[in-house]
């Protein structure tokens, strides 16, 4: 039996949260390769949240859940105009972003009827406008090139219609908070699937327990936005 001190109870859980969760990289990195193989994952998935809607707060609130998604917003330098937060579940990274942001128009999407009305009751709680609305990742209710800054938390990363809806010269951001280790195996396969979909520069790193990567879309003219 080991008589070293004991790790405290922060250490191990943060320890648990950052290399746990290796079952996200072969999913993400199988998203990335075959998107279209993996169509009846995505709606068993959004259903799923249906039912955790009512719990999914708990979650948000585990110590390290946002490191990422602050780091990532750490690189972005100028004011984004219009800012989507896709798959926003009950709108944590939505709500971050506004308070961050508070002159940006955000607006919150999910595919989940019951995660949207806990994400628009936790906005009145906590005094923050952020317009959520219902729609699915795979088919945006948004019109092409419209938003400065899209964004995308701890779900399927649907980048062909993260590019669509973003400006030219816009950043679209991945964040998974976890398993930040195993993720970054399976970065470069989405960073390929965003240069193909008209990413001039994708890069991504570890960040807190998770990662981020961050993608800009290519003005019209240039290789990538042609
Ligand atoms: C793990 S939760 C993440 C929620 C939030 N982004 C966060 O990080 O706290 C995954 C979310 O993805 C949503 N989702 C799953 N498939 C979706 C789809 N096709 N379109 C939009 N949202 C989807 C689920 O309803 C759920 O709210």
């Amino acid at each position: 039996m080991s008589t070293g001190p004991l790790p405290s109870k922060s250490e191990v859980r943060r320890t648990a949260l950052t290399y746990g969760p290796a079952f996200l990289a072969p999913g993400l990195w199988a998203w990335a390769k075959f998107p279209e193989k993996l169509n009846w994952v995505s709606g068993l998935y959004g259903k799923a949240f249906g039912y955790l809607a009512a719990f999914y707060d708990t979650w948000t609130e585990v110590e390290g859940y946002g490191e990422a998604l602050d780091e990532a917003v750490n690189e972005i330098r100028t004011v984004p105009g219009h800012i989507l937060d896709i798959a926003t579940g009950t709108g944590y990274a939505a709500r971050r972003l506004k308070r961050l942001f508070p002159a940006s128009q955000v607006t919150g999407v999910d595919i989940s009827e019951e995660m949207v009305s806990v994400a628009r009751y936790d906005a009145i709680a906590d005094g923050v406008d952020v317009l959520f609305e219902v729609g699915d990742a795979a088919d945006l209710p948004y019109a092409d090139n419209y938003f400065d800054l899209v964004i995308l938390q701890n779900s399927i990363p649907y980048i062909e219609e993260m590019m669509r809806v973003l400006k030219p010269g816009g950043r679209a951001i991945v964040v998974v908070s976890l398993g930040g280790p195993w993720v970054s195996l399976s970065w470069p396969a989405l960073a390929g699937r965003f240069e193909q979909a008209g990413a001039q520069d994708a890069w991504g790193r570890r960040a807190g327990p998770g990662f981020f990567g961050i993608a800009t879309k290519g003005l019209p003219g240039s290789a990538a936005g042609d």
